[in-house]
């Protein structure tokens, strides 16, 4: 096999690789991207966080689902979450995932209100 043709195995291996990744996102159970595009830039970062760090261990969908629309009930959360065995989410990023998951409470909680009219 010639060098090439080895530079072009791996250049399709790491394509494969980035499309199990960017696959594996909806899987997950997140937002879709055009709610994604919706946030406002400074929640859109701490929508990524916490794509990433509250996805080990359940779909997002667990805490996208849950009926939370207190912001102080979800810093309970993500304290209690914080100190599941190996959840690799220090006190800073509880913080930053806090922003968005405040922004998701409040938003959802005008949907009921809308809905309840
Ligand atoms: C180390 C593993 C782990 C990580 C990381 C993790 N969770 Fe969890 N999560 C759990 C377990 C285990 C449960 C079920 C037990 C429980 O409710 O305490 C759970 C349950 C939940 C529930 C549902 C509780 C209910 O009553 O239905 C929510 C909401 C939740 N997690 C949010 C989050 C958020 C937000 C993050 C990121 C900040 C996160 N989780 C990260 C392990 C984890």
């Amino acid at each position: 096999m010639t060098t090439r043709s080895i530079r072009g195995l791996w250049i399709l291996l790491l394509a494969l690789t980035l499309a199990a990744c960017i696959g594996s996102v909806g899987r997950r159970g997140g937002l879709d991207g055009e709610a994604q595009a919706k946030l406002p830039e400074a929640v859109r970062e701490s929508y990524q966080l916490f794509a990433q760090k509250c996805s080990r261990c359940h779909t997002l969908s667990r805490p996208l689902g849950a009926f939370i629309t207190d912001p102080a009930h979800w810093r309970q959360y993500v304290t209690r979450m914080r100190r599941q065995p190996g959840s690799g989410i220090s006190e800073r990023d509880g913080d930053r995932i806090l922003v968005f998951l405040e922004y998701y409470a409040k938003e959802k909680g005008r949907d009921e209100e809308v809905t309840n009219e």
